[in-house]
């Protein structure tokens, strides 16, 4: 005999909180496993909580379990769902799995967008920004996005059908290659700025799991070379009265901002998240 869906749930969260994972999020996840995997909403479980598990929904289970809490794979990864500006993207391991501080990024980008606007989206991985900016504003714009791993788009394309949006994704290239020399009203990128001497601190989830090539500047570089990368190329590509808007690390803003401005920007900003840390660049040419 198995065990019933409000005790499963309850399996879920006391294995995660084991783990030293929050409440909160231990709750989270397993609402999520039981809707994403048995069609077991919040309100199902007040009819549905006492039913037992099938065999195959208990092996199903146990398997869940082996890898969300031994093998320390992120609940994205393991369900391919993830969501962001209220979107489901499909992920797997060869993309980042889309924070809920990107958002920010999304409304920053929101104020400064006019109709007919060309838009470019650098490191674009499962599609996170461009495709909700188009979700948001349909033909208004046209949005390109680019990445260097041909894996990354691929999911793009995947993400882009689902959603029917209106992207236009090229073939993978290293940050401005496969535009040449077309020119944008905006530049948006989350580029990759975790300082590698930090890879030790990162959870297991991230470090074990997420792609490198978008976590870390590449091997030798500090956490800053993308924005360097970004001031001096992004201007060959940006119209008269264009910005370039960024990601960035907690504490960063006051040396990518001296970077844009050593490269002849001007409005350089930092916009801070609800936490108060640094989080949006944005500059103006
Ligand atoms: C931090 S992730 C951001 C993914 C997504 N835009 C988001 O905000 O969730 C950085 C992305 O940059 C891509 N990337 C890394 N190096 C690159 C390069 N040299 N040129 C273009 N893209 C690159 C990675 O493949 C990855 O998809």
């Amino acid at each position: 005999m198995t065990i019933t869906y409000t005790e499963a749930r309850q399996e879920i969260q006391t294995r995660l909180t084991g783990l030293g994972i929050s409440l909160a999020q231990a709750q989270a996840e397993s609402d999520w496993v039981l809707e994403s995997l048995w069609h077991i909403g919040p309100e199902a479980l007040y009819t549905t909580g006492d039913d037992r598990l099938s065999e195959s929904e208990w092996a199903q289970l146990q398997d869940f379990l082996y890898q969300r809490t031994v093998k320390r794979i992120p609940i994205q990864y393991l369900l391919h769902e993830a969501w962001f500006y209220g979107l489901k993207f499909y992920v797997n391991p060869y993309v980042l799995i889309p924070r809920p501080e990107t958002e920010l990024l999304v409304e920053k980008a929101l104020t400064l967008i006019q109709p007919g606007m060309r838009i470019l989206d650098v490191g674009t991985g499962p599609g996170t920004i461009a495709l909700a900016l188009s979700h948001q504003l349909g033909q208004s714009v046209s949005i390109t996005a680019v990445d260097v791993s041909p894996e990354a788009l691929q999911v793009a394309r995947i993400n882009q059908k689902r959603l029917n949006t209106q992207v236009r994704l090229l073939p993978a290239g290293n940050l401005f290659d496969p535009v040449q020399s077309e020119q944008f009203d905006l530049i948006l990128s989350n580029p990759p700025y975790i300082d590698r001497a930090l890879q030790s601190t990162l959870a297991p989830e991230v470090k074990d799991h997420e792609p490198h090539l978008a976590l870390f500047p590449p091997q030798t570089e500090d956490a800053y070379y993308f924005y360097r990368k970004l001031a001096v190329e992004g201007k060959a590509h940006l119209n008269p009265n264009g910005h370039i808007l960024m990601e960035c690390g907690a504490g960063m803003g006051p040396d990518i901002s001296q970077i844009f401005l050593q490269h002849g920007y001007t409005q350089v900003h930092t916009t801070r998240d609800y936490a108060g840390l640094d989080r949006i660049i944005t500059a103006a040419v």
